[in-house]
């Protein structure tokens, strides 16, 4: 069986990948156009299996993606292909329109191709699209998490352009009878981040000695789920999901950005002095600075359908997960700066 992963390359698509080839059987084809997020060093150790094929392409480029299906003949897609950071669409939104829209667009249409000329295929195809929490615009303090029947509310380019996709993956369900699944998953954290997402750019901030710049008052509330829980909760969608369903994947587990940050500065602390390091009082490097623009305030996930009717439990409590994290990040800052 192949399947054909797109933005292989970067952080959550290169934890599935590592996972397809440690514990599957699956072929798999990553389709990543390495962009500056991308992590190719993530996939070092799946890089000699004979069931890794790696090709650097444009998911925006019909006639290349078209190819390699045919090539390759997919039973499944999880499309993770995208712009993913919110900041850089607020500053230059086009790139997110190009490969979150109209990249999503033409690889529903390669699929829809594939799929008539290769009709056999269809009923066990699964076309898995891997979207956002951010979908669903913030919540108020008290207001209940967002469910799959929540309205969508994007607040941000990014979450605007992965709303978009979201739509037209139903809309060529309903018209093209394609197979789609959709995720909605919360903010995720573990190894291989690209450096500008929150706890990577602190961790290497804070070690660089250099200020840790808060947004507005830090209460900002995100709900965290480490990336091999998502792994595992795609899994769960490509082997139980229902064709055609949206799901949610969260952790209930919700923290202010400046919890996040003064956690990380603890564990920093921890760190040095189990590596002999002095003593840096990293908290004293928290600034607050001016505030996003269209900031959210908060985001929550009602997971209960996935748990369910897949049977998924996130297996990581964040406590661990985060300290396993920030070790990865700050063993990997001194590695670098030998
Ligand atoms: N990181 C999170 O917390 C989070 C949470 C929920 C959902 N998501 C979604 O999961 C997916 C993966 O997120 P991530 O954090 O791993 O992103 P990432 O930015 O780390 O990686 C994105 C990958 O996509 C590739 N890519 C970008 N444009 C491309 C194009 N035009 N053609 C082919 N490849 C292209 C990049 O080279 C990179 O390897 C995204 O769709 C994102 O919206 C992320």
């Amino acid at each position: 069986m192949v399947i054909i992963v797109t933005g292989g390359a970067g952080f959550i698509g290169s934890a599935l990948i590592r996972y397809l080839i440690r514990f599957t059987e699956y072929t798999v084809v990553n389709v990543d156009k390495l962009t500056y997020a991308s992590q190719p060093e993530a996939l070092e150790s799946v890089e000699s299996s004979e069931r890794y094929i790696f090709c650097q392409l444009d998911i925006t480029d019909h006639k290349s993606v078209l190819e390699i299906f045919d090539q390759y003949r997919p039973s499944a897609v999880c499309h993770l292909a995208a712009e993913s950071h919110v900041d850089r669409s607020i500053s230059g939104p086009s790139e997110f329109i190009q490969t979150n829209i109209v990249g999503t667009y033409n690889l529903l249409e390669v699929t829809r191709n594939y799929l008539e000329k290769h009709r056999l295929l269809k009923r066990n195809f699964r076309f898995l699209h891997v979207s956002t929490d951010e979908v669903f615009g913030d919540l108020g303090k008290n207001e209940s998490p967002s469910t799959e029947a929540s309205l969508i509310r994007p607040s941000s380019p990014y979450s605007a352009s992965k709303s978009s996709s979201d739509l037209l993956v139903q809309a060529w369900g309903r018209t093209y009878n394609l197979p789609f699944l959709i995720s909605h998953c919360s903010n995720n954290y573990g190894k291989w981040q690209y450096p500008e997402k929150l706890i990577p750019f602190f961790v290497n901030q804070a070690l660089s000695n250099k200020s840790l710049p808060v947004y507005g008052d830090g209460l900002q509330i995100r709900d965290w789920l480490h990336v091999d829980d998502h792994v595992s909760a795609l899994m769960a969608l490509l082997t139980n999901g229902v064709v055609g369903e949206s799901y949610n994947i969260g952790g209930s587990n919700e923290q202010t950005n400046i919890d996040i940050v003064t956690q990380i500065c603890d564990s920093l602390c921890s760190l040095d002095k189990e590596f002999n390091r002095e003593y840096v009082n990293y908290h004293q490097q928290i600034e607050f600075v001016k505030d996003r623009a269209g900031h959210d305030k908060r985001y929550a996930i009602n997971a209960e359908k996935i748990k369910r009717d897949c049977g998924w439990q996130p297996t990581t409590s964040f406590e661990t997960g985060l300290q396993q994290t920030v070790r990865w990040y700050y063993q990997r800052f001194y590695n670098e700066s030998k």
